[in-house]
């Protein structure tokens, strides 16, 4: 049977341990992989290649992804989605594993409603903000990229006695910016999915700055577009001289921790255990409370992540 895999959207670190795994796997179950590059362009385009292992060797602790990914305003087109069906049928592809976000796997619920196409998403994306898992590949390392920031900005802060205020990616979803602001101690988060009382906190941290608090960090979820407001806040209510630092791409990139690599391995052989025995179709891989299962792309697609509570009460600087 021909399996092939493909990256979509944006990347996440991880996602070649994934497409190693995917190759090696495969050959290891007798069948025959394939990989599509490009993601959703690259399968219009046919961008397709049968692999050997070479192809995959030596990739491990890179970021990003060998077989690179992009984010598709053709497939919206019905003309493209039934070229791209065409290049699959032309390999005889019986089996598709797409590593994306919900932008992807939206784009795969419409394919393979239209066609008789049979995947099954990994969920990959640094913001963690897919419906039905509580991971998603690559959100372990942009963690600990965040966190590595975070850490140097918390010692020029203090030694400058300034407030920062960092922003962080993560599209509409705050989950980033939540656990990066519990695991730095950080003194504010702002997150789309909270509203943020500035009276109250501006109360708070004036009792703080009078009994010596001599700087401040506050963490800003890109989904607010608070950022600049929060810093002039600090500036002129608080009287803070403040610096802004938009940490953006660079935590999508860098070498993915032992827990991506692992984790893609995982979300592989899922992925292909799934496409051969089952005919089952169209299904996203989900990881929760250390377990592995499968849950229907429309059921994926239909419904919003939520951050869990026990998180956001961990929060307490968001009152
Ligand atoms: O979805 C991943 C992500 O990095 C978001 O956190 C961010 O908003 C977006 O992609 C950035 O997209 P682009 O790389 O197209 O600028």
């Amino acid at each position: 049977m021909a399996l092939a895999i493909m990256c979509s959207g944006g990347d996440a670190p991880g996602m070649n341990a994934a497409v190693k795994k995917f190759v090696d796997y495969t050959f290891d179950r007798g069948e025959t992989p394939y990989l599509i590059y490009d993601g959703l362009e690259g399968l219009i385009d046919g961008s397709i290649k049968k692999a050997e292992h070479r192809d995959v060797a030596g990739i491990l602790h890179r970021g990003g992804s060998i077989i690179r990914s992009s984010r598709s305003p053709r497939f919206f087109e019905y003309e493209y989605r039934k070229q791209a069906f065409e290049n699959l049928k032309k390999h005889e592809i019986e089996g598709l594993v797409v590593l994306g976000g919900d932008g992807s796997f939206r784009a795969m619920d419409t394919f393979s409603h239209e066609f008789a196409v049979n995947f099954v998403g990994i969920p990959t994306t640094i913001d963690n903000d897919i419906y039905g898992t509580e991971y998603c590949l690559g959100v372990d390392t942009a963690l600990n990229t965040i966190r590595d920031a975070l850490d140097k900005i918390y010692d020029t802060a203090s030694t400058f006695n300034r407030a920062f205020v960092v922003e962080v990616m993560g599209r509409e979803c705050g989950y980033l910016a939540v656990v990066s602001a519990i695991s730095s101690g950080a003194e504010i988060c702002i997150i789309p999915e909270v509203d943020f009382n500035l009276h109250v906190t501006e109360q708070k941290l004036k009792q703080e700055i009078a009994n010596g608090r001599r700087y401040i960090l506050a963490i800003v979820a890109e989904g607010t577009k608070m950022t600049d407001k929060v810093a002039g806040w600090l500036q002129m209510e608080l009287e803070f001289d403040t610096r802004v630092t938009v940490l953006g791409h660079i935590q999508r990139g860098g070498a993915p921790t032992t827990f991506d690599r692992m984790m893609g391995f995982d979300f592989a052989v899922q992925a292909v255990d799934h496409l051969l025995k089952s005919k089952d179709l169209n299904k996203v891989v989900v990881y929760n409370k250390g377990e592995f299962g499968l849950l229907d792309i429309d059921v994926v697609t239909s419904k919003k992540y939520q951050i869990d509570p026990n998180l956001l009460s961990m929060l307490n600087v968001l009152d």
